[in-house]
């Protein structure tokens, strides 16, 4: 694990967030430079879904493309939402007990673990990001069960041999078994060129019978409202990256689909009281599984 610098941003009173000095520990972490000056896309949409871990350039990303979509922190709980079904359904549905989580994202319970553990308390679990934000928040997604297992590995989507290459992996993961590979809200952060060879990296890695689970921004179902974020993010410098239907599919070339394919996520397996959102959010979903 690298060492990271405490930057002046850190110091108390420099526009941290209260739940991070408040939290239980706060002086045992790794020295992280946070780079709280610029926006990052783990703290803007840690702000659109309502949370405290997130700074002032975040804010500002927000809360301009709250002013035009006011709807957005409902399209974002929505679009976290689907991660707990999809997680839940390949417990329960598909026996899964291992899952490798990448683009974490600062811990918003439930995560990814307490819902599948809720499912079987032995499932494992491994995520990862690159922001040292989650690194610094990790400790709240390693609440583990007695039975089973989580760990976290700081990585990129980008260089899979790195961090299947991170000791906690192996410890945490057994890749003879199937592995339910989790890609949630991370790959519109990502070209076509840069995020399809390590997506077929880490699938070449996993056995038969593991399973990818992906969401992914599209411009086909409000392109306007598409527009307006994308171009609200770039101002901050940050390049998303919308997929039609088809391009979300190519995900899962060469895996069988799970009911019912690629899908607006308010529409993959749906609660039945609507709580997974009514609305249509403009984000694909789908699930497939490696014969
Ligand atoms: C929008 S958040 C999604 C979080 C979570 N998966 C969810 O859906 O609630 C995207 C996350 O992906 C992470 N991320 C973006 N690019 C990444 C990359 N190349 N490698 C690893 N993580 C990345 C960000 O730091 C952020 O935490």
């Amino acid at each position: 694990m690298p060492d990271f610098d405490l930057s002046d941003d850190c110091a108390p009173g420099a526009g941290l967030s209260e739940s991070w000095l408040t939290e239980p520990g706060f002086e045992e972490r790794p020295q992280v430079d946070l780079h709280t000056d610029r926006a990052h896309s783990a703290r803007v949409y840690d702000y659109l879904l309502g949370g405290k871990t997130n700074f002032p350039a975040d804010r500002e990303v927000g809360d301009r493309v709250l002013a035009e979509l006011p709807g957005v922190r409902a399209d974002a709980t929505a679009a976290r939402a689907v991660m707990h079904r999809m997680v839940r359904r390949l417990a329960e549905v598909h026996g899964v007990r291992q899952f490798l989580d990448v683009g974490t994202g600062i811990p918003t319970a439930p995560n990814l673990h307490e819902v599948v553990q809720a499912v079987d308390p032995a499932c494992r679990v491994v995520y990862v990001d690159n922001d040292p934000i989650v690194l610094a928040h990790s400790r709240a997604l390693l609440t583990s069960t007695p039975e089973g297992r989580t760990a976290y590995a700081q990585g990129d989507l980008r260089e899979p041999e790195r961090f299947l290459a991170d000791p906690a992996v192996a410890a945490t993961l057994d890749l003879r078994q199937p592995v339910a590979l989790t890609l949630i809200n991370i790959v519109h952060f990502l070209s076509d060129e840069a995020v399809h060879p390590p997506v077929r990296k880490l699938m070449d890695a996993l056995p038969d019978g593991s399973f990818l689970a992906l969401s992914a921004a599209t411009a086909d179902l409000a392109p306007e409202r598409a527009e307006i974020a994308s171009r609200r993010y770039a101002e901050a410098g940050i390049t998303l990256h919308f997929r039609s239907r088809e391009r979300v599919e190519r995900f899962f070339t060469g895996l069988e689909p799970d009911d019912p394919g690629v899908v607006p996520v308010n529409r993959w397996h749906p609660e039945p009281a609507g709580a997974s959102g009514g609305g249509e959010v403009g984000v694909y979903g789908g699930v497939g599984r490696k014969a």
